[in-house]
């Protein structure tokens, strides 16, 4: 029994100072294995208490369960140890220095015809528009004829077209939505819309490009006069360009309307005394206009007897260029970032 005893105490020393020695987790697990494991030595001693005589077993016992407790206990310290030691090591190495600088991020800027675009769209909409969009393949049917510009018409030489085959043609006007507008509206009901987007015609210069943007207004109704059309294009060029500027109705010609105006603005850049910008006349041509031609109502379903309208039609490419300075056209569409950049200091 003595010798039990010593035995038991032998191995708790052993392992005692085993599990001191271990550098780390895994080594204490092997610690563990080999003493207080299935087959582990303190635990074949607990297997052969059969051979002990019946006093001697608690006695055994007791002091296998108290070793194997110290033991296991020691472990856990030491695991706890080194699980603390480990998340220190772990932390050291993954800090991340929040002083140091970033990568610069490159931020993108709104493209400067973008920027006119939502200014529009945004102008009109407070006052009741809907914005509308059509196809940039065109049918004649919708560029010219529903215009009241059947073929062979001599005002379809104003515009230079891209025709695809004799019936598509890349529109070379907002005004083909107008048609569209007026076709879509089964119950013939009052319109009031801007159409904003691409049209083609074949230029290039500095102050042309063979693709350009445009925006259309519609409005249709009951007892539309030249004077909605005057205070409408009013507030538009003055919110666009400036709330002093003095406009000049001067009367022109397009199929669609009858009659017609081209607008003028006075020149923003001299106040109207004359400069290179308005090239000395005080005046700078900035939209198409006019009553909707009766004509173009009955082609397409709208009862001239009943209803009048107004349409106006403008170059989003020369508001632009007039708002911010722009003095060649194709810059808009050659996406040099040193062009554009200059854009995103709007945004601050
Ligand atoms: N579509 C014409 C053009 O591109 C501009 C225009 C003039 C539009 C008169 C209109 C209008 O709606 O009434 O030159």
């Amino acid at each position: 029994m003595e010798e039990k005893i010593n035995e038991i105490s032998k191995l708790k020393e052993e392992a005692l100072s085993e599990v001191n020695a271990a550098t780390n987790a895994k080594e204490l697990d092997e610690v563990r294995v080999k003493y207080l494991g299935k087959k582990g030595e303190l635990t074949s001693i607990l297997r052969s208490m059969g051979s002990l005589a019946p006093e001697e077993r608690p006695v055994i016992g007791g002091k296998v369960n108290e070793a194997r407790d110290e033991i296991d206990s020691n472990i856990k310290l030491g695991e706890e140890k080194f699980a603390k030691e480990e998340l220190a090591r772990k932390l050291k190495e993954e800090t991340i220095d929040i002083t140091l600088p970033s990568t610069k991020v490159k931020r993108g800027s709104k493209h400067p015809l973008n920027r006119i675009i939502e200014e529009v769209e945004d102008l009109f909409v407070s006052m009741g528009y809907d914005v509308v969009t059509g196809p940039e393949l065109e049918t004649d049917e919708y560029c010219f004829e529903r215009l009241n510009l059947p073929k062979g018409h001599p005002a379809r030489d104003m515009q230079d077209s891209f025709y695809i085959t004799s019936e598509y043609l890349l529109r070379t006007q907002t005004s083909a939505v107008q048609a569209r507008t007026m076709m879509a509206n089964e119950e013939k009901s009052p319109i009031r819309v801007i159409c904003p987007g691409k049209t083609y015609r074949r230029d290039d210069d500095a102050t042309h490009s063979h693709q350009f943007s445009q925006v259309e207004g519609l409005v249709i109704d009951k007892n539309i006069s030249l004077a909605d059309l005057k205070g409408t294009l009013e507030v538009f060029v003055r919110k666009m360009l400036g709330e002093n500027l003095e406009l000049r109705f001067r009367p022109s010609y397009f199929p669609f309307t009858e009659p017609s105006y081209e607008v003028d603005v006075s020149c923003f850049k001299c106040g109207g005394k004359g400069c290179n910008l308005c090239k000395q006349t005080g005046w700078i041509e900035v939209l198409g206009s006019g009553m909707v031609h009766p004509n173009v109502l009955k082609m397409n379903g709208y009862d001239p007897d009943k209803y009048t309208g107004f349409a106006f039609g403008t170059g989003l490419d020369r508001l632009a260029m007039f708002k911010y300075g722009i003095t060649d056209i194709r810059l808009l569409y050659q996406n040099d970032v040193r062009f554009l950049n200059q854009f995103d200091r709007l945004d601050r």
